[in-house]
This record gives structure tokens, C-alpha cells and sequence, in this order.
């Protein structure tokens, strides 16, 4: 849905990569999306998505978003200036995050990325999103 959304409001001209593992849903919206210009999907792991990069945007929805797999590098997929956003958190509620009572190693991952200046938007009260933008 989020890969639609991102289609349907870009600019003509701006090219979109998405990678899925699953190859039944890859096949799926490939064929959904075949006939519309700059959208590519590329079946596998999320670490696929190195060869396209570098990108302006990145959503790593679905791995490489420092949860249950290793955080994306954002220097080698994002140009400078080019801005990542990491959803799905529950709101911060104190520095340093915490979870399960230990520190919030994914949220922090971003927070404090060297490479990035990155900040928590409050959604809903029970959802947020981290959005960071890499530095120049
Ligand atoms: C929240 S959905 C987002 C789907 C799509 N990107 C969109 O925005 O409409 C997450 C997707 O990531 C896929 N996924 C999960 N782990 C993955 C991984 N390690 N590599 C590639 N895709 C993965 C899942 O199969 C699922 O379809």
C-alpha cells in the first residue's frame, strides 16, 4: 500500500524501486505495475535495494530497518540531503528510550546515526515515525 501511496504522488519522472522477498506478492505487483514508467520491483532480500541506490527517499518497511534486521547504511543508499523514514514505533516518552525496560537500540540506531540528523514525529498517540535527512 505504502509502495501505491508513493506512486501515485510522485513527480513525474521519479524512479521507484521496491524490494520484496516474498516471490508470489514480487510477481504480483510487478504485473500490477508493469505498465507504469520508473517503477521497478526486485525480488529477494531488502539488501538488494544497494543495487540502485544511491536514492533521494528511503522506507526500509520491511528489513534493514534496525528492528529485527540490521539497520540500512544510509551513506551508501541515500544521496546527500536525501531523508529516510523508519515507522511503525511507539511514541518516545523519555531519553533514553527505553523497551522492555533496556535501552531502544532500533530507535536509537537512528536517532543518534552519525550520518544523519534524524527526529521522532508523533503520529497517534500510540504510533510514530522516525524521519532523519542525511548530512551534506
Ligand atoms: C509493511 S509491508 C510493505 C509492503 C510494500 N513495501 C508497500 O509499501 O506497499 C512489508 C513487506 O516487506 C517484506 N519483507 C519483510 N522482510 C523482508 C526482507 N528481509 N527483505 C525483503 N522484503 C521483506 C514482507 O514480505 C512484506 O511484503
Amino acid at each position: 500500500m505504502g509502495l501505491a501511496w508513493m506512486i501515485a504522488g510522485r513527480r513525474p519522472g521519479v524512479r521507484i524501486v521496491s524490494v520484496e522477498r516474498d516471490e508470489r506478492r514480487a510477481e504480483e505487483t510487478a504485473k500490477l505495475f508493469a505498465e507504469i514508467p520508473d517503477v521497478e520491483i526486485l525480488c529477494g532480500d531488502w539488501t538488494r535495494i544497494y543495487e540502485r541506490a544511491p536514492f533521494d527517499l528511503l522506507v526500509p518497511d520491511g528489513g534493514g530497518n534496525g528492528k529485527k534486521t540490521s539497520p540500512v547504511d544510509p551513506e551508501r543508499l541515500l544521496r546527500p540531503a536525501g531523508t529516510i523514514v523508519v515507522d511503525d514505533f511507539t511514541p518516545m516518552t523519555q531519553w533514553p528510550p527505553l523497551l522492555d525496560g533496556q535501552p531502544d537500540a532500533a530507535r536509537l540506531a537512528w536517532l543518534e546515526h552519525p550520518a544523519l540528523l534524524c527526529t521522532e514525529v508523533r503520529l497517534a498517540p500510540d504510533l510514530s515515525t522516525l524521519v532523519g535527512t542525511r548530512r551534506p
